[in-house]
Protein backbone atom coordinates (compact mmCIF):
# COMPACT_ATOMS: atom_id res chain seq x y z
CA UNK A 1 0.00 0.00 0.00
CA UNK A 2 1.31 3.35 -0.66
CA UNK A 3 2.06 5.60 2.58
CA UNK A 4 0.20 9.21 2.32
CA UNK A 5 1.77 11.02 5.15
CA UNK A 6 -0.12 14.37 4.52
CA UNK A 7 -3.38 12.98 5.29
CA UNK A 8 -1.94 13.50 9.40
CA UNK A 9 -1.58 17.64 7.47
CA UNK A 10 -5.21 17.82 6.38
CA UNK A 11 -7.79 15.82 8.38
CA UNK A 12 -6.35 15.06 11.62
CA UNK A 13 -6.91 17.12 15.07
CA UNK A 14 -4.18 18.45 16.98
CA UNK A 15 -2.18 15.59 18.32
CA UNK A 16 -1.87 15.32 22.63
CA UNK A 17 1.95 16.36 22.00
CA UNK A 18 1.17 19.46 19.30
CA UNK A 19 -1.67 20.44 21.89
CA UNK A 20 0.69 20.17 25.12
CA UNK A 21 2.91 22.55 23.05
CA UNK A 22 1.18 24.91 20.77
CA UNK A 23 0.49 28.66 20.73
CA UNK A 24 -3.55 28.99 21.54
CA UNK A 25 -4.69 32.25 21.61
CA UNK A 26 -6.02 33.52 24.79
CA UNK A 27 -7.58 36.65 23.94
CA UNK A 28 -9.63 38.46 20.79
CA UNK A 29 -6.41 40.43 20.18
CA UNK A 30 -4.20 37.03 19.61
CA UNK A 31 -6.82 35.36 18.07
CA UNK A 32 -5.80 36.92 13.88
CA UNK A 33 -8.49 37.03 11.27
CA UNK A 34 -12.06 37.04 10.97
CA UNK A 35 -11.89 40.25 12.14
CA UNK A 36 -15.98 41.02 11.43
CA UNK A 37 -17.10 38.14 13.62
CA UNK A 38 -14.38 39.27 16.21
CA UNK A 39 -16.06 42.67 16.41
CA UNK A 40 -19.31 41.56 17.15
CA UNK A 41 -18.64 38.67 19.76
CA UNK A 42 -16.00 41.19 21.99
CA UNK A 43 -19.67 43.77 22.20
CA UNK A 44 -21.74 40.62 22.83
CA UNK A 45 -19.23 39.57 25.73
CA UNK A 46 -18.85 42.73 26.89
CA UNK A 47 -22.43 43.68 27.30
CA UNK A 48 -22.91 40.58 28.65
CA UNK A 49 -20.66 40.92 30.96
CA UNK A 50 -21.42 44.70 31.77
CA UNK A 51 -25.17 43.36 32.43
CA UNK A 52 -23.78 40.42 35.16
CA UNK A 53 -25.79 38.00 32.81
CA UNK A 54 -25.19 34.97 30.55
CA UNK A 55 -24.64 35.50 27.02
CA UNK A 56 -26.99 34.15 24.36
CA UNK A 57 -26.75 30.70 22.78
CA UNK A 58 -23.98 31.27 20.26
CA UNK A 59 -24.31 28.79 16.59
CA UNK A 60 -20.69 28.70 15.29
CA UNK A 61 -20.51 27.14 12.16
CA UNK A 62 -17.65 26.53 9.71
CA UNK A 63 -15.31 23.84 7.98
CA UNK A 64 -12.94 22.06 10.65
CA UNK A 65 -10.13 23.76 11.84
CA UNK A 66 -11.24 27.43 11.32
CA UNK A 67 -11.36 28.00 15.10
CA UNK A 68 -14.38 27.23 16.69
CA UNK A 69 -13.36 26.03 19.83
CA UNK A 70 -10.54 28.31 20.35
CA UNK A 71 -13.27 31.29 19.97
CA UNK A 72 -15.57 29.45 22.76
CA UNK A 73 -12.49 29.18 24.69
CA UNK A 74 -11.40 33.28 23.91
CA UNK A 75 -15.47 34.28 25.22
CA UNK A 76 -15.12 32.12 28.56
CA UNK A 77 -11.79 33.82 29.55
CA UNK A 78 -13.06 37.50 28.24
CA UNK A 79 -16.23 37.09 30.06
CA UNK A 80 -14.44 35.53 33.66
CA UNK A 81 -16.55 32.21 33.10
CA UNK A 82 -15.78 28.09 33.43
CA UNK A 83 -16.22 26.20 30.14
CA UNK A 84 -17.66 22.43 29.51
CA UNK A 85 -16.17 21.25 26.32
CA UNK A 86 -18.34 18.31 24.62
CA UNK A 87 -19.08 16.59 21.87
CA UNK A 88 -22.66 16.08 20.20
CA UNK A 89 -21.69 12.21 19.82
CA UNK A 90 -20.32 11.52 23.03
CA UNK A 91 -23.74 12.18 24.40
CA UNK A 92 -25.88 9.05 24.23
CA UNK A 93 -28.13 9.03 26.80
CA UNK A 94 -30.29 12.16 28.26
CA UNK A 95 -28.83 11.89 31.82
CA UNK A 96 -25.38 12.49 30.48
CA UNK A 97 -26.19 15.96 29.22
CA UNK A 98 -28.37 16.05 32.09
CA UNK A 99 -25.69 15.80 34.26
CA UNK A 100 -23.40 18.32 32.43
CA UNK A 101 -26.57 20.82 32.63
CA UNK A 102 -27.04 20.62 36.96
CA UNK A 103 -22.87 20.92 36.82
CA UNK A 104 -22.99 24.50 35.39
CA UNK A 105 -22.12 27.51 37.55
CA UNK A 106 -24.76 30.62 36.70
CA UNK A 107 -22.70 32.39 33.44
CA UNK A 108 -20.76 29.16 32.21
CA UNK A 109 -20.29 28.59 28.58
CA UNK A 110 -21.48 24.76 27.84
CA UNK A 111 -19.57 24.04 24.25
CA UNK A 112 -21.32 21.54 21.80
CA UNK A 113 -19.17 20.09 19.07
CA UNK A 114 -20.37 18.45 16.38
CA UNK A 115 -23.96 19.19 17.61
CA UNK A 116 -25.74 18.49 14.10
CA UNK A 117 -24.49 15.00 15.80
CA UNK A 118 -26.47 14.99 19.10
CA UNK A 119 -29.11 12.15 19.86
CA UNK A 120 -33.04 13.42 18.88
CA UNK A 121 -33.63 12.74 22.63
CA UNK A 122 -30.88 14.41 24.10
CA UNK A 123 -30.87 17.23 21.84
CA UNK A 124 -35.20 17.57 23.54
CA UNK A 125 -33.65 18.18 26.71
CA UNK A 126 -31.71 20.62 25.44
CA UNK A 127 -34.67 22.48 24.56
CA UNK A 128 -36.36 23.42 28.01
CA UNK A 129 -32.82 23.85 29.01
CA UNK A 130 -31.82 26.38 26.80
CA UNK A 131 -34.99 28.61 26.90
CA UNK A 132 -35.94 28.11 30.45
CA UNK A 133 -32.91 26.85 32.28
CA UNK A 134 -34.84 24.01 33.44
CA UNK A 135 -34.69 20.27 32.65
CA UNK A 136 -36.86 16.97 33.20
CA UNK A 137 -36.04 14.26 35.17
CA UNK A 138 -36.96 11.05 35.42
CA UNK A 139 -36.87 9.68 38.95
CA UNK A 140 -37.61 5.77 39.76
CA UNK A 141 -38.85 3.29 37.66
CA UNK A 142 -42.06 1.29 36.06
CA UNK A 143 -44.91 2.25 37.20
CA UNK A 144 -43.58 4.35 40.04
CA UNK A 145 -41.60 6.63 37.83
CA UNK A 146 -42.20 10.40 38.41
CA UNK A 147 -40.93 13.33 36.26
CA UNK A 148 -39.01 16.04 38.02
CA UNK A 149 -38.34 19.56 36.40
CA UNK A 150 -35.01 20.51 38.46
CA UNK A 151 -34.09 24.11 37.85
CA UNK A 152 -30.58 24.67 36.28
CA UNK A 153 -27.93 28.08 36.36
CA UNK A 154 -28.36 30.29 33.51
CA UNK A 155 -25.80 28.75 31.16
CA UNK A 156 -25.05 29.97 27.60
CA UNK A 157 -24.47 27.26 25.14
CA UNK A 158 -22.00 27.46 22.58
CA UNK A 159 -22.16 25.04 19.62
CA UNK A 160 -20.30 24.13 16.83
CA UNK A 161 -21.28 22.35 13.77
CA UNK A 162 -19.20 21.49 10.12
CA UNK A 163 -22.91 21.09 8.58
CA UNK A 164 -25.81 23.47 9.59
CA UNK A 165 -28.41 22.35 7.19
CA UNK A 166 -28.42 19.08 9.43
CA UNK A 167 -29.00 20.84 12.34
CA UNK A 168 -33.16 20.73 13.07
CA UNK A 169 -34.94 23.83 13.10
CA UNK A 170 -36.06 23.90 16.72
CA UNK A 171 -32.84 23.63 17.96
CA UNK A 172 -31.61 26.30 15.46
CA UNK A 173 -33.95 28.63 16.50
CA UNK A 174 -33.48 28.73 20.01
CA UNK A 175 -29.88 30.19 19.48
CA UNK A 176 -30.05 33.69 19.94
CA UNK A 177 -27.10 34.48 17.87
CA UNK A 178 -25.62 32.27 14.38
CA UNK A 179 -22.57 32.98 13.01
CA UNK A 180 -19.86 31.74 10.16
CA UNK A 181 -16.72 31.53 10.29
CA UNK A 182 -15.04 31.89 6.87
CA UNK A 183 -11.71 30.42 5.38
CA UNK A 184 -8.70 33.12 6.20
CA UNK A 185 -6.95 34.98 3.31
CA UNK A 186 -3.03 33.91 2.67
CA UNK A 187 -1.97 37.42 4.70
CA UNK A 188 -4.18 36.21 8.07
CA UNK A 189 -2.67 32.84 7.61
CA UNK A 190 1.01 34.33 7.55
CA UNK A 191 0.59 36.38 10.47
CA UNK A 192 -0.53 33.00 12.28
CA UNK A 193 2.13 31.22 10.88
CA UNK A 194 4.38 34.06 12.24
CA UNK A 195 2.74 33.83 15.49
CA UNK A 196 3.16 30.36 16.78
CA UNK A 197 7.05 30.49 15.05
CA UNK A 198 7.80 32.86 17.60
CA UNK A 199 5.99 30.67 20.28
CA UNK A 200 7.95 27.75 18.49
CA UNK A 201 11.49 29.46 18.77
CA UNK A 202 11.46 28.98 14.89
CA UNK A 203 12.97 32.02 12.42
CA UNK A 204 11.21 32.31 9.47
CA UNK A 205 10.85 34.67 7.22
CA UNK A 206 7.40 36.56 6.03
CA UNK A 207 7.44 35.72 2.79
CA UNK A 208 7.93 31.63 3.80
CA UNK A 209 5.57 32.18 6.09
CA UNK A 210 3.21 33.43 3.55
CA UNK A 211 3.99 30.02 1.11
CA UNK A 212 2.82 28.25 3.97
CA UNK A 213 -0.52 30.27 4.00
CA UNK A 214 -1.08 30.07 0.90
CA UNK A 215 -0.66 26.08 0.79
CA UNK A 216 -2.75 25.53 4.01
CA UNK A 217 -6.42 25.67 2.49
CA UNK A 218 -7.62 28.12 4.06
CA UNK A 219 -7.67 26.86 7.84
CA UNK A 220 -5.11 27.96 10.94
CA UNK A 221 -5.11 24.20 11.77
CA UNK A 222 -3.50 22.87 8.31
CA UNK A 223 -0.90 26.02 8.77
CA UNK A 224 0.12 25.43 12.28
CA UNK A 225 0.44 21.46 11.22
CA UNK A 226 2.93 22.73 8.05
CA UNK A 227 4.49 24.49 10.10
CA UNK A 228 5.51 21.78 12.42
CA UNK A 229 7.18 20.05 9.92
CA UNK A 230 8.97 22.48 8.30
CA UNK A 231 10.49 23.18 12.57
CA UNK A 232 11.42 19.57 12.08
CA UNK A 233 13.64 20.28 8.76
CA UNK A 234 14.91 23.58 9.98
CA UNK A 235 16.14 21.95 13.20
CA UNK A 236 17.91 19.18 11.26
CA UNK A 237 19.02 20.27 8.53
CA UNK A 238 19.07 24.27 8.32
CA UNK A 239 20.02 25.74 12.31
CA UNK A 240 16.44 26.11 12.87
CA UNK A 241 16.24 28.35 9.99
CA UNK A 242 12.61 28.17 8.44
CA UNK A 243 13.95 30.04 4.47
CA UNK A 244 12.10 29.73 1.31
CA UNK A 245 13.55 26.73 -0.35
CA UNK A 246 13.41 25.10 3.05
CA UNK A 247 10.02 25.23 3.27
CA UNK A 248 9.38 24.10 -0.32
CA UNK A 249 11.32 21.24 0.18
CA UNK A 250 8.87 20.49 3.15
CA UNK A 251 5.57 21.05 1.46
CA UNK A 252 6.93 18.77 -1.57
CA UNK A 253 7.98 16.19 1.06
CA UNK A 254 4.89 16.27 2.52
CA UNK A 255 2.94 15.98 -0.93
CA UNK A 256 0.94 19.38 -0.72
CA UNK A 257 1.46 21.24 -4.00
CA UNK A 258 1.74 25.48 -5.11
CA UNK A 259 -2.25 25.40 -4.88
CA UNK A 260 -2.38 23.58 -1.06
CA UNK A 261 -3.75 20.44 -3.04
CA UNK A 262 -2.41 17.31 -1.69
CA UNK A 263 -2.31 13.19 -3.05
CA UNK A 264 -5.89 12.67 -1.94
CA UNK A 265 -7.36 15.62 -4.11
CA UNK A 266 -5.15 14.62 -7.07
CA UNK A 267 -6.31 11.11 -6.50
CA UNK A 268 -10.15 12.59 -6.69
CA UNK A 269 -9.45 14.21 -9.58
CA UNK A 270 -7.56 11.72 -11.62
CA UNK A 271 -10.25 9.12 -10.74
CA UNK A 272 -12.98 11.55 -12.00
CA UNK A 273 -11.77 12.27 -14.99
CA UNK A 274 -9.85 8.92 -16.38
CA UNK A 275 -12.90 6.61 -15.05
CA UNK A 276 -15.42 8.85 -15.28
CA UNK A 277 -15.24 11.36 -17.85
CA UNK A 278 -15.09 13.80 -15.46
CA UNK A 279 -18.57 12.86 -13.95
CA UNK A 280 -21.25 13.41 -12.55
CA UNK A 281 -19.88 10.66 -9.68
CA UNK A 282 -21.76 10.09 -6.67
CA UNK A 283 -19.83 11.03 -3.29
CA UNK A 284 -19.97 7.61 -2.36
CA UNK A 285 -18.51 6.44 -5.63
CA UNK A 286 -15.91 8.90 -4.99
CA UNK A 287 -14.71 7.88 -0.84
CA UNK A 288 -14.48 3.90 -2.40
CA UNK A 289 -12.22 5.15 -4.94
CA UNK A 290 -10.12 7.13 -2.93
CA UNK A 291 -10.55 4.68 0.30
CA UNK A 292 -11.75 7.76 2.88
CA UNK A 293 -14.56 8.24 4.41
CA UNK A 294 -17.64 10.37 2.73
CA UNK A 295 -17.87 12.66 5.70
CA UNK A 296 -14.36 13.28 4.87
CA UNK A 297 -14.49 13.38 1.02
CA UNK A 298 -17.52 15.81 2.43
CA UNK A 299 -16.09 18.28 4.72
CA UNK A 300 -12.42 18.21 3.95
CA UNK A 301 -11.38 17.71 0.27
CA UNK A 302 -14.38 18.77 -1.47
CA UNK A 303 -15.08 22.15 -0.30
CA UNK A 304 -11.33 23.00 -1.33
CA UNK A 305 -11.44 21.66 -4.58
CA UNK A 306 -14.81 23.38 -4.85
CA UNK A 307 -13.64 26.72 -3.50
CA UNK A 308 -10.17 25.94 -5.98
CA UNK A 309 -13.17 25.49 -9.24
CA UNK A 310 -11.93 21.93 -9.82
CA UNK A 311 -15.37 20.47 -9.31
CA UNK A 312 -18.89 20.94 -8.57
CA UNK A 313 -21.81 19.94 -7.24
CA UNK A 314 -24.69 18.88 -9.71
CA UNK A 315 -28.47 16.78 -8.86
CA UNK A 316 -26.44 13.91 -10.31
CA UNK A 317 -23.24 13.91 -8.19
CA UNK A 318 -19.76 15.50 -8.43
CA UNK A 319 -18.34 16.80 -11.68
CA UNK A 320 -15.23 18.42 -12.80
CA UNK A 321 -15.96 22.08 -13.81
CA UNK A 322 -16.10 22.46 -17.33
CA UNK A 323 -13.23 25.14 -17.34
CA UNK A 324 -10.95 23.02 -15.91
CA UNK A 325 -11.96 19.44 -17.47
CA UNK A 326 -9.81 20.55 -20.48
CA UNK A 327 -6.78 20.53 -18.78
CA UNK A 328 -7.19 17.73 -16.57
CA UNK A 329 -7.78 15.43 -19.41
CA UNK A 330 -4.41 16.67 -20.83
CA UNK A 331 -2.50 16.12 -17.48
CA UNK A 332 -4.13 12.86 -16.61
CA UNK A 333 -5.04 11.36 -20.29
CA UNK A 334 -1.99 13.37 -21.88
CA UNK A 335 -5.09 14.27 -24.12
CA UNK A 336 -5.48 17.23 -25.84
CA UNK A 337 -9.48 17.96 -26.43
CA UNK A 338 -8.73 20.76 -28.34
CA UNK A 339 -7.99 19.02 -31.40
N1 LIG B 1 -7.81 32.97 14.43
C1 LIG B 1 -6.83 32.19 14.87
N2 LIG B 1 -5.63 32.68 15.23
C2 LIG B 1 -4.64 31.87 15.65
N3 LIG B 1 -4.75 30.54 15.78
C3 LIG B 1 -5.93 29.98 15.45
C4 LIG B 1 -7.01 30.77 14.99
N4 LIG B 1 -8.07 29.95 14.74
C5 LIG B 1 -7.65 28.71 15.01
N5 LIG B 1 -6.37 28.71 15.45
C6 LIG B 1 -5.60 27.53 15.80
O1 LIG B 1 -5.98 26.50 14.88
C7 LIG B 1 -6.17 25.26 15.54
C8 LIG B 1 -7.58 24.75 15.31
O2 LIG B 1 -8.54 25.54 15.97
P1 LIG B 1 -9.86 24.92 16.67
O3 LIG B 1 -9.54 23.63 17.30
O4 LIG B 1 -10.44 26.01 17.51
O5 LIG B 1 -10.75 24.69 15.38
P2 LIG B 1 -12.27 24.16 15.29
O6 LIG B 1 -12.98 25.09 14.35
O7 LIG B 1 -12.81 23.99 16.65
O8 LIG B 1 -12.08 22.75 14.56
P3 LIG B 1 -13.08 21.46 14.59
O9 LIG B 1 -14.24 21.79 13.71
O10 LIG B 1 -12.22 20.37 13.99
O11 LIG B 1 -13.43 21.22 16.02
C9 LIG B 1 -5.82 25.50 16.99
O12 LIG B 1 -4.48 25.11 17.19
C10 LIG B 1 -5.97 26.99 17.18
O13 LIG B 1 -5.09 27.46 18.17
MG1 LIG C 1 -13.33 22.21 17.64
Amino acid sequence: MQEIPELNIITLQETPEERAHDFCPKNFDEYLGQAELKKKLAVYTQAAKMREEALDHLLLFGPPGLGKTTLAQIMAKVMNVHIKICSGPMMERTGDLVAILSSLEPHDILFIDEIHRMPVAVEEVLYSAMEHFRVDVIVGQGAGAKSINLPISPFTLVGATTKVGTISAPLRSRFGITERLDFYNHEELRDIVLQSATFLSVTISPESAELIGSCARGTPRIAKKILRRVRDFAQVTNDNIANTALVIKALEFLGIDHEGLTKVDHMILHHMVTSFNGGPVGLETIASMVGEDKDTIEQVYEPFLMRKGYIEKTPRGRQIHRAKLPFLKQKFLGQNTLL
